[in-house]
This record gives structure tokens, C-alpha cells and sequence, in this order.
């Protein structure tokens, strides 16, 4: 959606915090021992509490409230009866409703005490998402965001997945643009409009390209052993730095 009115600015941060609230609560629960359907359940409580509904289970009737995904899954993992371990990698990605209004965030993190491998792919997930948001102001063409995200993941060794995307969102939890992409695409030139609302996503690998879904019909994973690292902030487009909706 593109905000016009200080009412739809308002929907918007209130719940992108409320998803920002859930992914922090969820987080300060990791520990080894605790299952991902216990995290999922925290999650859940938290949108409940603040009176907003998961989107993956209200869209796509996804078997749980929040996306869970466990080492080899990069994305839409099911929250389950897996236990996380020390030096798992793990991403939690919740999105949620309120009121007509959708907002999307996503974290990766290493289980402590983790590989530190592992932790620099997370770190360069994060920073490549950071950097992506600082250049998403209006007139800015929406590739210079995939070109950004791949620049950062080359620069430290790494590859970033072209089947995974970031995308506009508001209304709906998908609209359009449809994907922003983590590579640079030059005929993806649309200049970014004051009041745009779209939720970037870094997918950020040490060697894969593609993820491709497990027979559980949701699961993504990569098919080489690689890991990817994913963090997402839903943001609104203005003429300087961005409004990030998903930061508390
Ligand atoms: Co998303
Ligand atoms: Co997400």
C-alpha cells in the first residue's frame, strides 16, 4: 500500500509493533531444550494479547502461528516437536493482522554457544538489511535494493537466493511490488514512491541460490547443505531514512 493519511500511518505502526513485540518476546525464550511449537505458542499469545491475528495462518492456513525455520529450512519452517540445540541456526519470522492491516518481520540468530561461521553469515543477513533500508527513500529504483543486499553478501564471501523475496504489503500481507528481489535486476527500475509500505527480507546463503520446498508442502530448504541467514523489517518509503515499522 502507499500511506496517505495519518489514520493508515497509525494502523501501520501500531501493528508493526505489536509483530516487533512478538518476534522480541519469542527471542528472549530461545534456549536449548525448548521446542519450536512452545516458541510458536509465545508468539501466538502476544498477537492475541494485543488483539491481531497471524497471517500465514489466516492467508494460507499455515499450520502454526509464526514461522519457525531449524538449520537446513530456510523459510516457512512448521513449528513443531524439534528441540533447539546449541548451535542451531534459527529464524523466527512472524506477520500478523489488525484491524486490516499487515505488517512482517523476520530474525535469524545462532544458538549459543554457536560456530562462528555460522554467526558471520547471520551478521552479514543483518547488515545487508540495514544497509538495503537506508537507501529505500523515494526515487530510489527498487533494484538498487536487491543490489545492495548481493553486494553485501559478495563482498564477504557469500551468495543470496533468487527464488526468496521481500514484497509490498499493508493491506494485504502480498501486494505489490510484488518481490524485491536480493540480487540486482536491471530492468526492475520503478522508482520507490513517498508512502510506499514494503517489507524487505535479506535471504543471504553460504553458497546457495535457491531454496526449494520439503514434502511437507511449506518448508523451504537449500539442497547443497548451505545456510541461510534471513532478517526482514516492514518500512514505509519517505524522502529520507525510512520509517521502520518493525523496530522497537
Ligand atoms: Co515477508
Ligand atoms: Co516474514
Amino acid at each position: 500500500m502507499c500511506i496517505e493519511t495519518e489514520e493508515e500511518l497509525l494502523r501501520m505502526q501500531e501493528i508493526g509493533r505489536i509483530v516487533a513485540t512478538a518476534r522480541e518476546e519469542m527471542l528472549s525464550k530461545v534456549k536449548p531444550g525448548i521446542t519450536t511449537a512452545e516458541l510458536d505458542r509465545i508468539g501466538d499469545r502476544v498477537l492475541d494479547m494485543h488483539g491481531a491475528r497471524s497471517a500465514p495462518r489466516t492467508e494460507y492456513q499455515f499450520p502454526g502461528a509464526t514461522c519457525i525455520s531449524l538449520n537446513d529450512v530456510v523459510a516457512h519452517g512448521i513449528p513443531g516437536d524439534d528441540i533447539i540445540c546449541e548451535g542451531d541456526l534459527l529464524n523466527i519470522d512472524v506477520s500478523a493482522e489488525k484491524n486490516g492491516y499487515y505488517a512482517d518481520t523476520g530474525v535469524s540468530l545462532v544458538v549459543e554457544p554457536g560456530k562462528p561461521e555460522l554467526k558471520a553469515l547471520v551478521e552479514v543477513a543483518r547488515s545487508a538489511l540495514r544497509k538495503a533500508i537506508a537507501q529505500a527513500f523515494t526515487g530510489n529504483p527498487i533494484n538498487r535494493i536487491g543490489g545492495i543486499i548481493q553486494d553485501e553478501a559478495r563482498r564477504n564471501g557469500y551468495t543470496v537466493l533468487k527464488n526468496l523475496t521481500g514484497h509490498g504489503i499493508g493491506r494485504q500481507l502480498h501486494e505489490e511490488p510484488r518481490h524485491i528481489l536480493n540480487y540486482y535486476e536491471p530492468w526492475d527500475n520503478e522508482p520507490l514512491k513517498e508512502g510506499m509500505v514494503l517489507a524487505i527480507e535479506t535471504f543471504v546463503s553460504t553458497g546457495a541460490e535457491y531454496a526449494h520446498e520439503k514434502s511437507d508442502g511449506w518448508s523451504l530448504t537449500t539442497t547443497d547443505e548451505s545456510f541461510v541467514a534471513q532478517f526482514e523489517h516492514t518500512i514505509v518509503v519517505t524522502s529520507q531514512i525510512p520509517i521502520i515499522l518493525t523496530r522497537i
